[in-house]
Order: structure tokens, then sequence, then C-alpha cells
């Protein structure tokens, strides 16, 4: 498989506010990308995702590491050529239509005037945003903006689109419509570099996530893997004494409320069977045995909360209650 992106053992610091003193955005940060994959790139507000983006645009240059985009460096014609980019916060011409905005683009790219209206309506239709080309910008919800960046991100049709939070400040419907886009661009074979807060939007659309805490990568993670990997039963049970949950939780048990169900997580499958009995004689009935899916939420919580110095049991019950959220947020965006 052809390597697209190469981070080796990339480091950056800026210069803080205090004399003389840097402050590290990247340490030692290493991965690949290949041709036609879907990386999500995922961390908290300044844990150094734009910055990454910056340093394989060639737009800042890091201290220490190589990097390279398609075998060459960053910045380069030849880099640059193969390459489409979504900025944070693109700032647009808001007194141009879409049509004009997107025509002006495709002429800074070098193409005449005719193959430019061309493809200026062509990645218009593309984004789902034809019926709106000769609307002004400036009357465009984020998500419609966010569509007309996209589309001017694929003006020299590259085979890499790097994208910082394209899902960013949209509601769940918008959310919803870049994904689709994202779809389509994956399915044409395209490799996508996002970075993203929303653990739900690219989860269902990459194939492999690198988690970023604080500078430093702590975890690559593959998508397709995912769900696999741990051990962690999930039994829902009706009439469950409060006695009882208190006992459950004393031993350790991550145990959850929902509706009027409660659903314990066990750890070992060995420990269920014995668990379910006493559960059971105890006056409670068993619902439901399932394997607890692992989500990226779960394994991203873990990694950045390392530090913080939570007991696994913490840890557990915390990341239950994250589940739930994680859900919801799910259902919302599918309108
Ligand atoms: N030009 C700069 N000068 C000084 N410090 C900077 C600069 N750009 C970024 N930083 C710092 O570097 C760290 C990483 O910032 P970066 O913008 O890469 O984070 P991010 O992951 O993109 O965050 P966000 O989710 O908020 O966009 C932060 O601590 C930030 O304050
Ligand atoms: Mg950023």
């Amino acid at each position: 498989m052809m390597t697209v992106l190469e981070l080796r053992s990339v480091s950056k610091s800026y210069r803080s506010d205090f004399l003389f003193r840097r402050m590290p955005a990247l340490t030692d940060v290493t991965f690949d990308v290949a041709a036609g994959e879907t990386f999500a790139y995922l961390g908290h507000n300044g844990a150094g995702k734009t910055t990454t983006i910056k340093s394989l645009l060639g737009l800042i240059r890091v201290d220490a590491g190589n990097i390279r985009v398609f075998g060459h460096a960053p910045g380069t014609m030849a880099a640059k050529r193969r390459l489409g980019y979504l900025p944070e916060n693109p700032y647009f011409y808001d007194h141009l239509t879409a049509r004009e905005f997107l025509h002006l683009a495709a002429r800074l790219n070098d193409m005449n005037r005719s193959d430019a209206k061309h493809r200026a309506d062509q990645l218009l239709a593309l984004v789902k945003m034809d019926h709106k080309a000769n609307v002004r910008l400036r009357n465009f919800s984020k998500g419609m903006l966010q569509r007309v960046g996209l589309a001017q991100a694929l003006i020299g049709d590259p085979e890499l689109l790097v994208l910082d939070e394209p899902m960013g400040g949209l509601d769940p419907v918008g959310r919803y419509e870049v994904r689709r886009i994202l779809e389509e661009l994956k399915s044409r074979g395209k490799t996508l570099f996002m970075s993203s807060h929303i653990l739900a939007d690219v989860e269902t659309l990459a194939d492999r996530a690198a988690i970023l805490n604080g500078g430093t990568l702590r975890r690559l993670v593959d998508l397709h893997e995912l769900g696999h990997q741990e051990r962690i039963m999930d039994l829902k049970f009706t009439q469950l004494s409060e006695a009882m949950v208190g006992e459950l939780v004393r031993r350790g048990y991550p145990v959850e409320r929902r509706a009027e169900a409660h659903h314990v997580l066990v750890e070992e499958h060995f420990a269920m069977a014995g668990l379910i009995d006493e559960l059971v004689r105890s006056g409670s009935r068993l619902l439901r045995a399932a394997p607890h899916r692992v989500s990226l939420e779960e394994i991203f919580l873990r990694e950045v909360e390392r530090d913080v110095g939570q007991t696994p049991e913490d840890l557990l019950h915390r990341t239950v209650d994250e589940l739930v959220g994680a859900t919801s947020v799910k259902e919302e965006s599918t309108p």
C-alpha cells in the first residue's frame, strides 16, 4: 500500500509569553497514512492537531523529525499539487456567491476561464450546493459554508484531503451532510486526514484514528477491529434491589441505571455465570447479556485521562456515562 503521509519523530515547540521559554506543542509524533485511508486525528483543545496539520502543509517548520507528503518535503510544489486543505476557521469572501468563490479558487489554481467555470459547477453539485450557486456566502449557514469549503479543497482534484475539524461548529444536520460528502469522497478512493473531537462522527467514517494528548501520540486505533479487543459483558437486569446495587458497587462492579433496568458490566467472563445466578436468586430478572462494545470514545477517554489518576472502576463508571451520551448524539445526527 502506498504511503501518502509520513511523520517521523516530529517535535515542535512555540515560544511562550514568558521570555526564553518554549512550550512543546508536539513531542516525538510518528505515524503513517496509507493511500485511500480515512485517518482521524483526535485530541482535546490544544492537543496539537492544527500544529500537526500546519506542519504537514509546510505552513510552519518543525524543530525536529521528518515529514513526507507523497514522498516529498511539505510545502513543495510536488506535495501541494496532490493535496487539498480545509482550514479550521475558513475565511471566505462573503460578498461573493458560491459559484463566484469557487470560480475564483479554480482560477487561482491556474485553470483557464472555461475549465474553472466547469469545475466550479461540478463541485457545487458534488457538495449538493448547486441550488445555492448564486447566493452570496454571507447568507449561508455554517454547514453550507463548510460544504463550500470542502468544494474549494477539491478544486485541484487532489488525492489527499486535509481537513481541520470539518464538522466543527455544525449542528447535527450539518454534520450529517458533511459526513455524507466525506463518505462519497472516501468511496471515490480519496485519502482523508481529518482532525476532530466529535468522536461519534469519525467512528463511522474513519479506518484508523490517532489519539493525541498534550502533543504526544497516545494510541493508534484500528476502527475495524474496535469492539473485539476487550472482553466486557453488559448484563441487563430488572428488579435489582437497592441493597443489591449497593453490594455490587461495593464489590467494584460498574452499575448503571437506565430507565427501569440496571446494567452491570462484568469484566471477566468466568465471573459472569456466578453473578447472574446470585442476582437471579436475589429476585431480579436477567433481560439480556450482550458483549459491551468498546467505543472509540471509551478508548479516547482512557488515553487522555490516564494522567488524571483515576482507578479502573472510576473509569468504567465514567465511560458508561459517556457511552450513554455518545449514543444520543448518534441518534440526533441522523435526521
Ligand atoms: N502560533 C502559536 N504560538 C504559540 N503557541 C501556539 C501557537 N499555535 C498553537 N500554540 C499552542 O500549541 C498547542 C497546540 O495548539 P494546536 O492549535 O495545535 O491545538 P489543537 O489540537 O488544534 O486545538 P483546537 O482543538 O483548539 O483547535 C496549544 O497549547 C497552543 O496554545
Ligand atoms: Mg486546532
